[in-house]
């Protein structure tokens, strides 16, 4: 069994695997040659023959346990013909969502524009990097999603006011996304993705009384899915306050927890295994400093099953140096 099936499936406390959120990026120069060649984001995303090989591009240089396929969560606003660009220093900036024609979308008009993503999860799961280690499909959760296909770019710090003004937009499209990331991810784990994670970037922009309705809810409902094809789910609520009622009632088969948690509070409040938590800025800073802080995460989870990760994406200036320090060390724990 793989090093992370073994902390999720057997609550193994004595090892502690490690993948880091972005790891395909922009941090490695052998990606930016890449990119510097490919100035169309969503393309290079749809070249399953370069996107299998920007996945595998960390996996050679450092010890991790797991791929995750380089592509975006909003592939699926893509699939569903909305417009998504990424312009340079600003995002990622989405064209006006047609609503009727999202509903009238049907399952093969859909795969049909993303098919090169599974194909790209097909070529990694079989290639001799990944034996014993896992390969991760991914989603973005239905909250964020109909955040940047409503808001059209990411939201910074709030929503705009009437962000919730088109009850019957919002409710409509809530309905549409679950069809389609069910449909997305089924795709993903028949091409070979061992794992899901759920990614809710803005989880943290809704107050509490809107939790069950945005996130608790349309969660649950893919959680559930997922695990009837028997495969272990992820979840990451990026900046929600109360992860302990998130996992009560999403039930995830693991929480990744962001660089604002306090870990020692997750580690008495939570009985599943937890992923991630350290704060990206600390791998800008110098290696002491990273290895009181990787040792501190390490320390409080020792004797719980734990997955090392960072607390949010890997930031594109980290030095890749600092990334093999980061990645020995915890293997060497
Ligand atoms: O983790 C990995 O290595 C796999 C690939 C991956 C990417 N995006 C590649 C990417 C994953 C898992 C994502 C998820 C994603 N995409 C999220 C959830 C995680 C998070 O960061 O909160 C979100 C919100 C997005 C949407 C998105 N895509 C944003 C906000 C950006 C950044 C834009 C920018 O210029 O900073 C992207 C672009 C993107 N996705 C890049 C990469 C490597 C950078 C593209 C580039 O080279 O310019």
């Amino acid at each position: 069994m793989s090093p992370i099936k073994k902390v999720i499936i057997n609550n193994d406390t004595k090892i502690k695997p490690i993948w880091i959120m972005r790891q395909a990026g922009r941090y490695l120069p052998e990606f930016r040659e890449i990119r510097k060649e490919n100035p169309d984001f969503i393309k290079l995303c749809l070249n399953y023959q370069l996107s299998a090989e920007i996945t595998l591009q960390p996996l050679k240089r450092f010890d991790l346990d797991a791929a995750i396929i380089f592509s975006d969560i909003l592939m699926v606003p893509y699939g569903l013909d909305q417009k998504v660009e990424f312009k340079k220093n600003f995002g990622p900036f989405l064209g006006d969502l047609n609503l009727e024609k999202a509903s009238k979308l049907d399952e093969i008009d859909f795969v049909k524009k993303v098919y090169p993503i599974y194909k790209a999860i097909n070529l990694v799961s079989k290639n001799s990097t990944t034996k014993n280690k896992n390969t991760i499909g991914f989603v973005g959760a239905p909250w964020t999603l109909l955040v940047y296909m409503i808001n059209k770019q990411s939201p910074k710090l709030k929503l705009k006011d009437n962000f919730f003004e088109d009850e019957f937009l919002i409710n409509r499209l809530l309905v549409i996304l679950e069809k389609f990331l069910k449909i997305h991810i089924k795709n993903q784990i028949e091409n070979g993705a061992q794992l899901i994670q759920i990614f809710d970037s803005w989880a943290g922009l809704l107050n509490e009384k809107d939790l069950p309705n945005y996130i608790y809810i349309p969660t649950l409902n893919l959680v559930e899915y997922i695990k009837t094809l028997k495969v272990p789910v992820i979840c990451f609520p990026r900046g929600i306050k109360d992860y302990k009622s998130y996992c009560e009632i999403v039930k995830p088969d693991v929480i990744c927890i962001d660089y604002n948690t306090d870990p020692s509070m997750i580690v008495k409040n939570i009985k599943i295994p937890v992923q991630g938590g350290l704060d990206p800025k600390i791998l800008l800073s110098n290696q002491e400093n990273l290895k009181k802080e990787t040792k501190k995460y390490l320390d409080i989870f020792k004797d719980h099953p734990y997955i090392f990760n960072l607390g949010h994406g890997i930031l594109p200036e980290t030095n890749p140096n600092i990334v093999d320090y980061l990645v020995k060390m915890v293997k060497d724990y």
